[in-house]
């Protein structure tokens, strides 16, 4: 899909959920300098639905979620990153993520991208009042609370961050992007 890697990276947050996991993977193999940066929940579920973390790694960084303070996160004070990304994410993350918490790689890697004004799209799971949803044995319908997409909701109003519920406008805000980025740099 793009992009050169010496003018900065994507950084990809994944957590714990199995909502089109696939096709999110597949998104994010399609960039050329992408970071994937795994809540323990995603290490855990990509596990269950048949994706290997090393396997992830042969093609991608990965990073994983094993310290308290994240100190990953000094690469985005330091231009590595240009775009931040987190698909698919979960209720759990989402609802840190408006409420300011940053104690995970994920919600930490937000908060920074925040801080730093990098541009950020979040793919929720808890988009509509009724949904279908992937569990590892098959699809499943799923009904998200008021709190979860009262959560997505707020999130929307975040400075920098653009909020998509479905992989065709995941697509379309990464095209978006990518264009944007290509306009910069020519
Ligand atoms: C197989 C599986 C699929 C899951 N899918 C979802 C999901 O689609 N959406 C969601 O909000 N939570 C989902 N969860 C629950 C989250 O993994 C759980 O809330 C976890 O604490 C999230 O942590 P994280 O937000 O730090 O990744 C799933 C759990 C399992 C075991």
């Amino acid at each position: 899909m793009y992009v050169e890697s010496d003018r900065g990276r994507f950084a990809w947050g994944i957590t714990g959920s199995g909502h089109y996991l696939d096709k999110v993977l597949n998104l994010a193999a399609r960039l050329d300098a992408v970071d994937l940066f795994l809540s323990k929940a995603a290490s855990e579920v990509l596990r269950m639905y048949g994706h290997r973390v090393a396997g992830l790694c042969e093609r991608m960084r990965v990073y994983t979620d094993n310290t308290a303070s994240s100190p990953l996160v000094g690469k985005f004070y330091h231009g590595h990153y240009h775009t931040m990304i987190i698909a698919p994410a979960t209720s759990n993350t989402v609802a840190k993520c408006v409420c300011g918490v940053s104690d995970t790689l994920v919600t930490n890697i937000f908060a920074q991208a925040g801080k730093c004004r990098i541009p950020t799209i979040v793919f929720a799971c808890d988009g509509e009042p009724v949904m279908c949803s992937d569990a590892p044995e098959g699809p499943v319908v799923v009904y998200p609370r008021r709190i979860d997409l009262e959560n997505t909701q707020r999130l929307r109003g975040f400075e920098h961050t653009k909020v998509v519920t479905t992989v065709e406008q995941l697509h379309a805000a990464l095209t978006e992007r990518i264009k944007c980025l290509s306009a910069c740099y020519s």
